[in-house]
């Protein structure tokens, strides 16, 4: 968003602002007090602690069995390193299967972990859960598209949305959270003119993974920005900004700059 002041907090109202006047929002994931506090002074718009940590913090070859206590300890890790950006935590595999369980966990993120959004792998039909937390007061990411936590019933992680019918159930999907109470969207591995559409209809910002240029925001996991994906093998959306950086802080700045900028994701980062 190209607005550093590190003693202005970044707010949900800050980022619909970005969004409205086309400034792009800088997102990474981040796991402990260290690297959220090297994201943070990169300049970093947004903090998700995901459940990535699964794979890349604790070796799984999934996110499924990363549990509660995880989320809200990795959190509360990342909310102490957190100066500027905005703190998001991921609920977790079969967290938010009734609206109350979801409301308890996602309770958990923001009093115990410090979290000021919680994310959730939702399509249309969990749109129930979704309108409880925000009549409570918990502002809510809903993530689209690639579910990560369905690994076992998908088999592979493909790029959702290619054949018109899925195509037209997301653009749905995203409509129906939206009036259900989301604060922000997440496009995880969808076609680029598809992320296009569903970017121009919303009413909130949306954040891209795998989703082309033109969405309100872009983030990565960290460890495929700094180059040490587990198995060596990064997806063909993220990239490794240590490339050409001999620090972790240049390599993160170098992310922050390219998103604010419009210069990442490249096509050949998209679908
Ligand atoms: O868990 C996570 O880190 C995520 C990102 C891939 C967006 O959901």
């Amino acid at each position: 968003m190209n607005e550093t002041n590190p003693q202005k907090r970044v707010t949900l109202a800050e980022l619909r602002r970005a969004s409205r006047d086309g400034r792009k929002i800088a997102c990474l994931t981040a796991y402990d007090a260290a690297f959220s506090r090297l994201a943070d002074e990169a300049g970093v718009d947004l903090i998700l602690v995901g459940d990535t940590l699964g794979m890349v913090v604790q070796g799984e070859q999934t996110t499924t069995r990363v549990s509660m206590d995880d989320m809200v300890y990795h959190t509360r890790l990342a909310a102490a390193g957190r100066r500027r950006a905005l703190l998001m935590a991921d609920m977790p595999f079969l967290s938010f299967t009734h609206p109350e369980k979801a409301l308890l966990n996602a309770a958990r993120l923001i009093q115990e972990g410090g979290a000021e959004i919680v994310k959730l792998e939702a399509g249309g039909d969990q749109a129930a859960v979704i309108e409880h937390l925000s009549k409570q007061g918990v502002p809510v990411c809903a993530h689209l598209g690639l579910h990560p936590q369905f690994i076992h019933k998908l088999g592979a992680y493909r790029v959702q949305g290619r054949e018109p019918a899925v195509a037209e159930r997301l653009i749905r999907d995203a409509r129906t959270l939206e009036e259900a109470g989301a604060e922000l969207l997440l496009l995880e591995c969808v076609p680029a003119t598809l992320a296009r559409e569903i970017t121009r209809n919303a009413g909130i910002p949306v954040i891209g993974i795998g989703a082309g240029l033109d969405c309100d925001g872009q983030i990565l996991v960290l460890h495929d920005v700094l180059g040490i994906t587990p198995g060596g093998q990064p997806p063909r959306f993220s990239q490794n900004f240590m490339t050409g950086h001999d620090s972790v802080h240049g390599a993160l700045h170098a992310y922050v700059e390219a998103v604010h900028n419009s210069q990442f994701p490249t096509p050949d980062h998209s679908f």
